[in-house]
């Protein structure tokens, strides 16, 4: 078996920047790492499946220039065209930099090319469909994000000038257990970059060290910050390892560190809500079943606005709360401009609709942006996550639109199967929303949609942050009773490989 391509040409980009190619026996080959259309490589195999080989690129020989006509602004992006790395004619000897701005030698005019070509791709298969509309480019190519997650770490050795082991933070990078130290990001805004370093600042200094997964101890697990574009309004939440016995001896560092964040003045200027996970789990996430949280500064929730303005209609305004674990959509004003791609991808003509089916809801963001408008009646929304369902209800209260909402806690698939508690409400229904995870849709899912499509002349809106499970869902549906209306790709983390895609079928 052949361990090592020499001289690989990439022949296209998939989904999640996957560079994509042929074996001479004609198996499909898979290419990860810094994969772009026409750059010869040499890679290493990962993976040898039954379908397809997945390589790891090594090295680049060479870039098609069409590609690298951006500018690289981060020190920390991960490339071998990275003119700050000196020497640096490897990625593999590079590979624990930052992997979140991958595209930023790409041009954003050719970013956006490249996204229409990736989520075009992924349709090819699906019959009877409209041409792609144009993608809609993000309103911002920098600092756009509402949320980010950093996870402090042991040290992994890479950079000579960082020498202690302990107490020092990491970005969380793009291959799961690799992690490096990073000062600013350049996606989040000038006021949360102060605040990621400044709490760093107060962490590194308080003599606590980071949560080692090999042992299950020790304190500083990940940072996540939310900052609201609308509101201003700013949330820590904080994830550490509890005080067990093993840890004892850090009491008093512990409720030290506690009181500086609940006193220090840059803190209350900067901050509206500060909330410590506790997080005894093994897994490298904030939130796990187990965990305990405490709110020392501020509500336990800060909120958000959504402003659509769509043409013809007047600017609408609504209101979110949202708490620590709920989802909300990472780009704020991405988001207004999705909701209001999909409002007038759905709308017609101006009548009056009725209700609303809104699946995988969070805390309601879609379907109460779209009742606020004043065209539909009535909403039903369902969630997973207990809390987002508790947001969502109170969401719709501040809105003013409590008595035309219902909203479900439970998975889609099994409310969704005759669960008496919705059953009679399903009628009447003239739009399906589903803005599910990157996976499949379960097939309790489809099926019950294409059942609901016998009696009710709804649209289905499918918001996707996968072009390639959409497009499998999709072609499911038209083997039922749909049809696709329009499919459209909208930017919403420019120099990055992610999609997001909105399709209306009728
Ligand atoms: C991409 S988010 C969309 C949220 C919401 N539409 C919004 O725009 O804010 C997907 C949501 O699906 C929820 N979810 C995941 N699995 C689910 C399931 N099986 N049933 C219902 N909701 C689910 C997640 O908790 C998350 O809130």
């Amino acid at each position: 078996m052949v361990k090592y391509l020499k001289n690989i040409k990439i022949e296209r980009i998939g989904y999640w920047g996957i560079g994509i190619t042929k074996s001479d026996d004609g198996k499909k080959i898979l290419i990860k790492w810094g994969a772009l259309p026409g750059s010869i490589v040499d890679c290493v195999i990962k993976k040898n499946k039954k379908d397809y080989l997945e390589w790891h690129i090594t090295k680049v020989h060479e870039y098609d220039p069409k590609y690298i006509d951006g500018e690289i602004f981060c020190p920390h992006f991960f490339s071998n065209i990275n003119p700050n790395l000196g020497d640096n004619s490897s990625i593999e000897k590079h590979k624990i930099w930052c992997g979140w701005c991958k595209w930023q030698m790409i041009s954003y005019p050719k970013q956006i090319e490249l996204k229409q070509e990736i989520v075009e791709d992924c349709f090819r298969k699906v019959k009877e469909k409209p041409s792609f509309l144009p993608i809609v480019a993000s309103p911002k190519e920098k600092w756009y994000r509402n949320k980010i997650e950093f996870s402090f770490w042991v040290y992994m050795a890479a950079r000579e000038w960082i020498e202690s082991k302990w107490n020092l933070w990491f970005h969380k990078q793009w291959e799961f257990s690799k992690i490096i130290d990073v000062d600013s990001c350049w996606l989040i805004s000038d006021k949360a970059n102060s605040v990621f370093e400044y709490i760093k600042k107060l962490c590194f200094e308080s003599g606590l060290s980071t949560y080692d997964q090999k042992f299950n101890r020790w304190f500083f697990r990940h940072l996540v910050i939310r900052e609201w574009v609308n509101t201003k309004q700013l949330m820590i939440n904080l994830a550490v390892y509890p005080l067990d016995k093993k840890d004892e001896i850090n009491t008093d560092n512990r409720e030290n560190l506690k009181k500086i964040f609940k006193e220090d003045e840059f803190i209350k200027e900067n901050i509206t809500s500060f909330v410590i996970t506790y997080n005894d789990g093994l897994a490298d996430i904030v939130r796990w079943p187990n965990i305990s949280t405490e709110n020392i500064i501020g509500d336990w929730y800060i909120y958000e606005k959504l402003i659509l303005d769509w043409i013809g209609q007047e600017k609408v305004e609504s209101t979110f709360r949202i708490s620590p674990f709920s989802f909300f959509q990472t780009n704020t004003h991405w988001a207004e401009l999705l909701f209001q791609t999909a409002i007038s991808n759905v709308l017609e003509v101006w009548e009056i609709k009725w209700k609303i089916l809104d699946l995988y809801c969070g805390t309601g963001s879609i379907g109460i942006g779209f009742l606020k408008a004043g065209v539909w009646n009535n909403l039903i929304g369902i969630e997973i996550v207990e809390e987002a369902i508790q947001d969502a209800n109170y969401n719709a209260e501040i809105n003013g639109i409590k008595d035309n909402c219902k909203f479900i806690a439970s998975p889609s698939e099994k409310v969704l199967s005759k669960n008496p508690e919705i059953e009679n409400e399903l009628t009447n229904i003239w739009l399906v929303i589903v803005d599910p995870p990157r996976e499949w849709l379960h097939k309790n899912v489809v099926e019950r949609i294409s059942q609901l499509k016998e009696d009710n002349n709804f649209k289905l809106l499918y918001i996707s942050c996968n072009p390639s499970t959409m497009a499998r869902d999709i072609e499911l549906f038209i083997e039922k009773w749909f049809k696709v209306k329009s499919l459209q790709a909208v930017d919403m983390f420019p120099q990055t490989h992610h999609i997001e895609t909105v399709g209306v079928l009728t």
